[in-house]
């Protein structure tokens, strides 16, 4: 990475800034997916190991009113980084101010605080969200050095990333951050060949800024799940009461032609005529009656897309392939997961959001190279979009 890592400064006896992206489900104050804290855990134990007081901080949620901060605060994800790591992390239920500073100004060398939701500060006036700059250098001024993890926030430019970067202070980016980019990037912008993208999910409005970026980058583009029938209505095709953005037929029709043989579209699909899995299915290939709705992939589409996979050095997959919460559109998926994971020799990548979720719950978790931390992230970075969090670390 041309971008400085943690690797590259001096911690000892430092003041370490750490943003990670602490944004994980929290219900009553018990965390039910710890795996971007886990993802955490590396460069906060390097800075801990080098000599640093790591002072790390996270937004949580979304914060607008008093109300909100209600069961969004990172109390629960300090108790459990203390867990995870097996030593005392002290949470500090402030976001500025001389409690906080005190606590600051009392770390010894390898000691951990951490600091209450960033975004606390968007109640008056969005400050962290609208990255004002008082509170980035108010931030910047608690730390020697900032170590910016948080890969999963970095499509944002918000006063916690970006705004202290922006200060001056040493910038370098933590080992998750470092690890995202390598394996996105990579695939991305210099794959091993053939790269095959696979891209699901429910609207091609989600993926349009993906699809347009990857025709120029992808040897062949799978398209799966909802977004299936917008295409198939571009092409004239009977779509029954699918899910469709009528709005975006059009765009559809010219993406099919930009692309080419490279999109490649499910040629059947199982269908149901109510959203629910306690009705019968039916499998139609080609084309969905008047009185029912696509709602997974169908054996062929898998059969072919098993094929096209079979020679792939490079997977790139974002979006299910069919409703896989519900298990009668689920093999549509499954069967995806299971070609990316008979792959001997590939790169294989899922880029956050649902289908690491699908990947996870459907026992493939472990199959795949990397499973992105980020959502919104690593959809901007497969659009080829440049993300401000990572634009705002020092280059090498
Ligand atoms: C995410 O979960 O995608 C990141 O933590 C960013 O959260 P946000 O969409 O609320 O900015």
């Amino acid at each position: 990475m041309a971008k400085k890592t943690v690797e590259d400064i001096d911690l000892k006896g430092k003041k370490v800034l750490v943003r990670a992206d602490f944004n994980v489900p929290v219900k009553d104050d018990a965390i039910s997916d710890d795996t971007r804290i886990k993802a955490a855990l590396p460069t906060i134990k390097y800075v801990v190991q080098h000599g640093g007081k790591a002072i790390l901080f996270s937004h949580l949620g979304r914060v607008k009113t008093e109300e909100d901060k209600e069961g969004k605060s990172l109390a629960p994800v300090a108790k459990r980084l203390g867990e995870l790591l097996d030593k005392d992390v002290k949470f500090v239920p402030e976001t500025r101010g001389k409690k906080l500073e005190d606590a600051i100004d009392e770390m010894q060398d390898g000691e951990i605080v951490v600091f209450e939701n960033t975004r606390f500060e968007d109640i008056d006036g969005k400050k962290e969200s609208k990255n004002d700059p008082e509170l980035g250098k108010y931030w910047a001024s608690l730390g020697d050095v900032f170590v910016n993890d948080a890969f999963g926030t970095a499509h944002r430019s918000h006063a916690s990333n970006v705004g202290i970067a922006s200060t001056g202070i040493p910038t370098v980016a933590g080992f998750l951050m470092e690890k995202e980019i390598k394996f996105i990037g990579e695939a991305v912008d210099d794959p091993k060949r053939p790269m095959i993208a696979i891209l699901g999910g429910a609207k091609v409005s989600d993926k349009i800024g993906v699809i347009e970026n990857l025709i120029e980058k992808a040897d062949k583009i799978l398209i799966g799940g909802g977004m299936t029938y917008t295409f198939y209505k571009a092409e004239g095709k009977k779509i029954g009461n699918s899910l469709v953005e009528e709005d975006k037929v059009e765009l559809a029709k010219s993406l099919i032609e930009k692309a080419g043989d490279k999109l490649v579209l499910p040629v059947d699909s199982v269908t149901a005529e109510e959203f629910s899995n306690d009705v019968p299915t039916e499998i139609y290939e080609g084309y969905i009656p008047d009185d029912r709705m696509g709602l997974d992939i169908g054996p062929k589409t898998v059969e072919l897309f098993s094929n096209i996979l079979k020679d792939a050095q490079t997977v790139v997959w974002n979006g299910p392939m069919g409703v896989f919460e519900m298990s009668n559109f689920a093999k549509g998926t499954i069967g995806v997961c299971q070609a990316i994971a008979d792959l001997k020799n590939a790169t294989t990548i899922i880029g956050g959001g649902d289908s690491a979720a699908a990947a996870e719950s459907l026992g493939f978790a472990d199959k795949f190279t990397h499973i992105s931390t980020g959502g919104g992230a690593s959809l901007e970075l497969l659009e080829g979009r440049t993300l401000p969090g990572l634009a705002a670390i020092n280059d090498k």
